[in-house]
């Protein structure tokens, strides 16, 4: 691929000012660079997917995943790229299914980065640095807890990866924890 991280990041910020979507996007980019290394494949390419997934979500919310298909045809994307972004939203706003290892990792972690922050929030230490999978499925099991996060699409994810919901909460704790720094997740 000959576009660079840097220049996804340039990118991302042409098209969002929100200072949480870009948190956002760097978390699943973390989750995505670590799955990739775990998995064998190239976290380069994995953590730009992960960083573009929601390009066009600020300004378009309700054409979501359609004009990031667009944006990043425009600019000459790579076509497995667009495809992993555009996959993110299966069923949501997209009907284009996950299919490559990358696409279902996206796919499982990117509402469960919402999840996980905002368990992060709520903890003495506001770290996540010390933060376990049982807390995490805690605050899955309470109702009302960040009720915007739908917990069928992370159960959804984790079965199109194989995994066990743990496993797949453990995977992006860990990855998460790689970016806690710029995410300001690292504690106080
Ligand atoms: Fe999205
Ligand atoms: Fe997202």
């Amino acid at each position: 691929m000959k576009q660079t991280r840097d220049e996804a990041v340039a990118l991302f910020k042409e098209f969002n000012t929100s200072e949480s979507l870009y948190t956002h996007a760097l978390s699943v980019e973390a989750v995505m660079r670590y799955a990739a290394r775990q998995r064998g494949y190239d976290p380069e390419f994995w953590g730009m997917v992960g960083l573009l997934h929601d390009i066009d979500y600020e300004q378009y919310p309700e054409e979501h995943c359609v004009k990031a298909e667009e944006i990043l045809k425009e600019r000459d994307w790579p076509e497995e790229l667009i495809h992993g972004v555009v996959s993110h939203g299966w069923g949501i706003c997209s009907t284009v299914e996950p299919e490559h290892e990358m696409e279902k990792v996206l796919y499982a972690c990117d509402e469960l980065t919402g999840l996980i922050t905002a368990t992060v929030y709520v903890r003495p230490s506001k770290s996540i640095m010390d933060l376990g999978v049982k807390s995490v499925k805690k605050k899955w099991k309470a109702k009302g807890f960040s009720a915007g996060v739908d917990r069928s699409i992370i159960e959804k994810g984790a079965a199109l990866l194989g995994m066990e919901t743990g496993e797949l909460i453990e995977m992006t704790i860990e990855g998460m924890k790689t970016a806690a720094q710029e995410t300001g997740l690292a504690g106080e």
